[in-house]
C-alpha cells in the first residue's frame, strides 16, 4: 500500500531555513504544525478589547515544544555519528529526547531532579527506554553536571545550549507569522532557561529581515537570514516572558539558588540562555514578570474549564502573565497576543486532580440516579 504522509514534521516543511541538506537523515515524529487557537471566552474576562490566541505546543508527539528542537538536535547528533545523548531535564526535554533516541536508535542519558518531575513526564522517559539518572539535585544541579560529563564522555547535549535546539524552536514562529499573516503585536512566553523565548525571537527575526531589508540587523542573524521571504508583514512582537514566582532570576537581576514553584516545569533557578534572553527583551521592547502559584494553577483551570484546552501548570503562566497585563493596560488594548502553552495538561495529572473542584459524583448503578445527578446539575 502506498503510504503517503499528509505532514512528515518540521525539518520537512522549513528545510529551507534549517542548518540540513539533501543528504541528511532527518529524526522525526511529525512535529511541529500545532494549532493557534483563538480564545472565544477568556478575552472578555480582562474587560478590555484584545486577541488572544494560544499556541498549543502540548500537541507535540511527546506533548511539549520540546520536540521541535529536538528533532533537529537528534538529526544533527546522528548525521555527526553521535551514539548517545545527555541532558539535564524537569521532565519535558528528557521525555522528548528519550523518544527521539528511541527513534534514531541512539542511547539517551536522562538527569532528573528527584522526586520534582511530573508523572506524565516520567513515564515517558522510562517507557521510550531512556536510562533515567535521578539526581538529589534540581534542575541547575544537573545541568552543570551534564555540562561536566559531556567534556569526559562520548555523549552528546541536546538541552537548549545546543543552537540546533533553538533552530528547530524557531519555527513555532513562522507557523505563527503564517497563520496570522503577521507577526502578533506581543508574544508571551513561560520562562525557565529562556531557551524557547530566544528560539521565538530568532524566528521572527528571520522573518522580519528577510521581509524588510531595512530592518537593523538583529543580534541573532546579523542581516545574514537565508529565508527569502515575501508577501509577509515585515513585524516583530514585543516578547513578554513570565516566571513563576519562587523560581524567577530574570525580576530578581540575579541567579536563584533554591526555586521552588508549583510549575515544576520551570523550576529553574540559574538560566542557561540568560544573555540572549535579556537581549530579546531590550529588542523587542519587552518585558519580563512573575506569577504566583496561584495565579498560574488559576489560569490553567480557567483554560481547561472556558476553553477546553488543557495545558500544563508551567505553560499556564503565560497566560496568567497576560491576562495580568492586559488588564492594567500594559498590553495595550485593541492588540493581539499570542501566548504560548508550552505543555500538555496530561503531563501532570497529580497537579490537576488536586486543584480539581468539578463534581465527582459517586452514586449506585442505577437510572434513578444517574437522572438525579443530572437534574440536580443543569442550569
Ligand atoms: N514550559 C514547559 C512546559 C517546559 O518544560 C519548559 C522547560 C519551559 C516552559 C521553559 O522553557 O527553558 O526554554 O525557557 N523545560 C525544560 C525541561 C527545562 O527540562 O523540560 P525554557
Amino acid at each position: 500500500m502506498a503510504f503517503r504522509p499528509r505532514y512528515t514534521g518540521l525539518i520537512e516543511r522549513y528545510r529551507d531555513r534549517l542548518p540540513v541538506n539533501d543528504d541528511t537523515r532527518i529524526i522525526s515524529l511529525g512535529e511541529g504544525n500545532t494549532p493557534l487557537i483563538k480564545l472565544n471566552h477568556i478575552p472578555e474576562l480582562t474587560g478590555k478589547n484584545v486577541d488572544i490566541y494560544v499556541k498549543y505546543e502540548g500537541l507535540n508527539p511527546t506533548g511539549s515544544f520540546k520536540d521541535r528542537g529536538m528533532t533537529m538536535a537528534v538529526t544533527q547528533a546522528v548525521n555527526e555519528g553521535a551514539k548517545a545523548i545527555i541532558c539535564a531535564s524537569t521532565g519535558n526535554t528528557s521525555a522528548s529526547a528519550a523518544a527521539y533516541a528511541a527513534r534514531a536508535g541512539i542511547t539517551a542519558f536522562v538527569l532528573i531532579p528527584d522526586g520534582k518531575i511530573a508523572q506524565g513526564k516520567l513515564a515517558q522517559a522510562m517507557m521510550e527506554g531512556a536510562v533515567v539518572i535521578q539526581i538529589k539535585g534540581n534542575f541547575d544541579d544537573g545541568m552543570r553536571l551534564v555540562k561536566e560529563v559531556a567534556k569526559e564522555a562520548p555523549v552528546t547535549i541536546v538541552n537548549s545550549i545546543n543552537p540546533y535546539r533553538l533552530q528547530g524552536q524557531k519555527t513555532a514562529a513562522f507557523e505563527i507569522i503564517e497563520e496570522l499573516g503577521r507577526a502578533p503585536d506581543y508574544h508571551c512566553l513561560p520562562v525557565g532557561n529562556a531557551g524557547n523565548i530566544t528560539a521565538h525571537w530568532i524566528g521572527y527575526c528571520e522573518y522580519a529581515c528577510s521581509d524588510d531589508k531595512t530592518t537593523e540587523a538583529c543580534a541573532f542573524c546579523e542581516g545574514n537570514c537565508r529565508f527569502a521571504g515575501g508577501a509577509l508583514v515585515g513585524t516583530r512582537p514585543t516578547m513578554v516572558g513570565y516566571q513563576a514566582s519562587g523560581s524567577a532570576p530574570f525580576m530578581r537581576g540575579e541567579m536563584v539558588d533554591n526555586p521552588e514553584t508549583v510549575a515544576t516545569a520551570i523550576r529553574i533557578g540559574h538560566p542557561q540562555s540568560w544573555d540572549y534572553a535579556w537581549k530579546v527583551k531590550a529588542e523587542s521592547d519587552g518585558w519580563f514578570d512573575e506569577c504566583s502559584d496561584e495565579e498560574i494553577l488559576h489560569a490553567q483551570k480557567l483554560l481547561a474549564e472556558k476553553e477546553g484546552v488543557f495545558c500544563e501548570p508551567a505553560s499556564a503562566t503565560s497566560l496568567a502573565g497576560a491576562m495580568r497585563d492586559i488588564q492594567s493596560g500594559k498590553i495595550r488594548d485593541n492588540s493581539s497576543v499570542v501566548c504560548t502553552l508550552t505543555g500538555h495538561g496530561l503531563k501532570d495529572p497529580d497537579t490537576a486532580i488536586q486543584q480539581s473542584t468539578g463534581p465527582v459524583i459517586k452514586i449506585e448503578s442505577t437510572l434513578e440516579q444517574v437522572k438525579k445527578a443530572i437534574l440536580d446539575n443543569v442550569d
